[in-house]
């Protein structure tokens, strides 16, 4: 018999992937996003086990309405995949409050509202799934990155309280943690660390040569299927992972946060981004 998930942010890069890969794997799919016209395209892959649905996960109306309209049809759903997110980047004294609240609005409170809203069905049935789609920025946090990872990371921290308070009533939960993959995220962020390059800009030199490490990362990294065979595995797994981190060289990269010291990090970071250049330089 078919399982039912629901994956958010799925009209680009990962959930695209993630729910095209579920589909095929056997699962009804709900794919959801701000606009649901978004995800014609995708609904006409999936072979009739796609259904889109409009959800924007910082409004807690239109949550209930995109659940409300998935049980109308009798469902319960098996499996949330939290993957809608976005990357606000900049120096963390020029964002603004606006800035952060809205980092956090949609990768922290609107997975959190989310998993609240599933939770009680899914005790209910005794059995579910919830997979965070995290980062390995929710471990290890370049410069300029700040609003985002530390998004990441308070998802980390809610993913391990949520996973020991609802095991007893059957639901697993797993992150899953990209490193750089290929979506038009990177993209995004590129744009959104466009304002910080100039004249007069505090941080101008540091920012355009972080840009240009960050610009090489994305187009030359992994296609997103490599993510959805991941969230498949924690879906499926009798005994799911905590938390997997795909692909192999963030597993590598996540080492070094767990193994060595910071003072040491920090120079590996430097010496990655090229900016113990900008340091050089600074210091004649
Ligand atoms: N790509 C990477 O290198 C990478 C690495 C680590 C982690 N991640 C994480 O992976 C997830 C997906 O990223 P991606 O690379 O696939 O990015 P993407 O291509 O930009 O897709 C982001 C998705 O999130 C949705 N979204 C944004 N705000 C939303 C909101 N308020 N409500 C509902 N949906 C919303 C977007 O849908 P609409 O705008 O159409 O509503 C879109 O479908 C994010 O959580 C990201 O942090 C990505």
């Amino acid at each position: 018999m078919y399982q039912s998930v629901l994956v958010t942010g799925a009209s680009s890069g990962i959930g695209e992937a993630t729910a095209l890969h579920l589909a095929h794997k056997g699962f009804r799919v709900y794919a959801a996003a701000r606009s649901a016209d978004k995800l014609k395209g995708l609904a006409g892959l999936g072979g009739g086990s796609i259904h889109p649905v409009s959800l924007d996960v910082t409004d807690e109306a239109s949550i209930a309405q995109a659940l409300s309209e998935i049980n109308a049809k009798g469902e319960t759903l098996f499996g949330l995949i939290n993957n809608a997110g976005i990357s606000v980047m900049g120096p963390l004294e020029q964002l603004t409050s606006d800035e952060w609240r809205r980092q956090y609005e949609t990768n922290v409170f609107g997975l959190v509202n989310m998993c609240a809203a599933v939770l009680p069905q899914m005790r209910g049935a005794g059995r579910g799934r919830i997979i965070n789609i995290g980062s390995v920025a929710g471990r290890i946090a370049a410069p300029f990155q700040g609003a985002y990872a530390s998004s990441k990371h308070a998802v980390e921290g809610l993913s391990d309280s949520l996973r020991r308070e609802v095991e007893p009533h059957g639901i697993k939960v797993t992150v899953v943690r990209p490193g750089f993959i290929n979506t038009p995220f990177g993209h995004q962020e590129q744009e959104g660390l466009d304002r910080f390059v100039g004249e007069g800009q505090p941080y101008s030199d540091q920012v355009q040569i972080f840009k240009s490490w960050h610009a090489k990362g994305h187009p030359t990294a992994p296609p997103p299927s490599v993510v959805a065979e991941a969230v498949h595995k924690a879906l499926t797994a009798e005994r799911p992972h905590a938390r997997y981190a795909v692909p192999n060289e963030a597993i590598g990269f996540l080492a070094l946060r767990n193994f060595l010291p910071a003072g040491i990090v920090d120079k590996i970071f430097e010496r990655v981004n090229g900016l113990d250049a900008f340091r050089k330089r600074k210091n004649g």
